[in-house]
């Protein structure tokens, strides 16, 4: 879908009024696939996390989870989900350029379709999950590679803001890839990610 980026709050809290979940109730299919190599107990950030189906996963799985999305609208319904399930998980309103990103806070980042970035600010991104990762500390990212301009089935319609193994290996110069797969699926995820879709799976390590 193509999506407005002057005004990323209205845009974003527009899409998630809509009645239901934009992405659906279960975790992104990735996380699921990766999460078994975060340590029990991890301190883990969920970086533009939504209406919180990630966050809950790994709360639910024993992790202590802090989360931010720029949108109030998806972080209530995030916040009403986990007080229904039980859950805990520090959700805060930020943009990517408020978020602090405090130096090696975190043994996990999550980073789940978050091509809302344009170059300039995906450099800023990343930068800021490298310093926000302890040494030893994972990134798990999934995103879509340019070919999904051809299927059409989600994302941002922009090429620029699409990843490829090169660009992420750019962006973490330091990083120990543990996976770095291009892949198509078949996305189940709410409407806004349906149908055969063109992937990047990405779990890097900060080293010691
Ligand atoms: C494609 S959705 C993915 C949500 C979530 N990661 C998931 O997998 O369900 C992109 C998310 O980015 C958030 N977002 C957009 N621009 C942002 C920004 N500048 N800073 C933080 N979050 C932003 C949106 O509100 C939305 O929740």
């Amino acid at each position: 879908m193509s999506q407005r980026f002057d005004d990323p709050r209205a845009t974003w809290d527009a899409r998630f009024a809509a009645p239901g979940l934009l992405f659906g109730e279960q975790p992104n299919a990735f996380l699921q696939r990766e999460a078994h190599r975060l340590a029990p107990h991890s301190r883990v950030l969920s970086v533009a996390d939504g209406e919180g189906r990630n966050a809950l996963y790994l709360a639910a799985a024993g992790h202590a989870v802090q989360a931010f999305d720029i949108s109030p609208v998806a972080l209530a319904k995030a916040r009403d989900w986990a007080a229904r399930r039980g859950l805990q998980v520090d959700w805060r309103e930020a943009s990517v350029d408020d978020w602090a990103w405090a130096a090696e806070a975190f043994d996990a980042v999550v980073a789940v379709f978050v091509q809302f970035a344009d170059p300039a600010m995906r450099a800023r991104l990343f930068a800021g999950i490298w310093r926000t990762l302890k040494p030893g500390g994972l990134l798990l990212a999934q995103g879509y590679t340019p070919r999904q301009l051809e299927y059409r089935t989600g994302g941002p319609g922009r090429a620029d803001h699409l990843y490829t193994p090169e660009l992420l290996r750019g962006l973490l110069p330091q990083a120990q890839w543990l996976l770095l797969r291009e892949h198509d699926d078949v996305l189940a995820e709410g409407s806004a990610h349906a149908g055969r879709s063109a992937l990047l799976d990405a779990v890097a390590r900060k080293p010691e």
